[in-house]
């Protein structure tokens, strides 16, 4: 059943591409609560949804997010952050959204907007795109993985100095650092590259995708020789899979491939 959001938008503008748009403008689309709880709901919704091969994530041209709700946050405690497992909502994103999400990253993306875009499984952003981890500001670090995500990105030495001095950095820095896949002069470019990008991925074999991003997810966990042991279990799987031989019937034939698995 179709179902009616508040703080986020819904839409299917490309066939197989589910997009979520964060939809908070008074408040830059400061991520409280209501709004982390819909867009892991709507992320569900199209991560079980057979229809749907790939997902984008993105903002407004004014602010992709402009962190964690600050006021939210301000007056909580120890017991209430550590007690309630403040934040511990956010990691559903990553761990239990199976299909790949493309974030378009347009304005402010800072504290916790950044932290959602690096979440995301492939970054996209406009030159002017704003990112930053300013907790420091606030009297506190990133707290959804941003310390982790961004040195691993874009190396100790200039993760270290963004995050102890919450200097912001520019989508087009974000490309030349290597956290960004693509950089796009407009909003609106961004945008519809990650929709193309969405598109096409969600016209190859399903099977064959949820492989691809379980085994590049695995590198950041594991050492080379059990990740490329692992790479190799799942791909000898995939000979078990009917998309492998229409695949490879299909290149032989010179045709399209039509997959079992979309
Ligand atoms: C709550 C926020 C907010 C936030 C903006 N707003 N960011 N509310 N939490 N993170 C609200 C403002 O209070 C204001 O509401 C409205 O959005 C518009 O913002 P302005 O500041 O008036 O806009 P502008 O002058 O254009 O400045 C934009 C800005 C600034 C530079 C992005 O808003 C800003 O610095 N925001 C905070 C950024 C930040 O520190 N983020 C990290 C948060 S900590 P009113 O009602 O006054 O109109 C964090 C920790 C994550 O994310 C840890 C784990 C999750």
């Amino acid at each position: 059943a179709p179902q009616s959001y508040e703080h986020i938008k819904v839409s299917t503008p490309r066939p197989g591409v589910g997009l979520v748009e964060l939809n908070r403008p008074k408040a830059l689309n400061a991520l409280f609560t209501p709004l982390i709880l819909e867009l892991n709901t709507a992320m569900k919704a199209f991560d079980h949804d057979p229809s749907i091969g790939a997902l984008v994530l993105t903002g407004s041209h004014k602010a992709f997010a402009a962190g964690a709700d600050i006021k939210e946050m301000s007056t909580k405690d120890f017991a209430d952050a550590y007690g309630a497992d403040f934040i511990e909502s956010w990691s559903e994103l990553p761990n239990t959204i199976k299909k790949p999400v493309i974030s378009a990253v347009n304005g402010h993306a800072l504290g916790g907007g950044c932290e959602l875009a690096m979440m995301c499984d492939v970054l996209y952003c406009s030159e002017k795109a704003n990112f930053g981890q300013p907790e420091i500001k606030l009297g506190v670090i990133p707290g959804a993985g941003g310390s982790q995500r961004l040195t691993r990105a874009i190396g100790k030495s200039r993760a270290m100095e963004l995050i102890l001095t919450g200097k912001n950095f520019s989508g087009r820095e974000a490309f030349d650092w290597g956290l960004a896949a693509r950089v796009f002069e407009t909003p609106e470019q961004c945008v519809d590259g990650a929709l193309d990008t969405a598109e096409q991925i969600a016209s190859y074999s399903r099977i064959a995708v949820k492989a691809g991003k379980e085994v590049v997810n695995k590198s950041q966990d594991l050492g080379i020789r059990e990740g490329v042991e692992f790479e190799r279990r799942l791909f000898h799987g995939l000979f078990g899979s009917e998309d492998q031989k229409i695949g490879m019937q299909a290149f032989a034939e010179k045709k399209k491939a039509e997959w079992k698995h979309r």
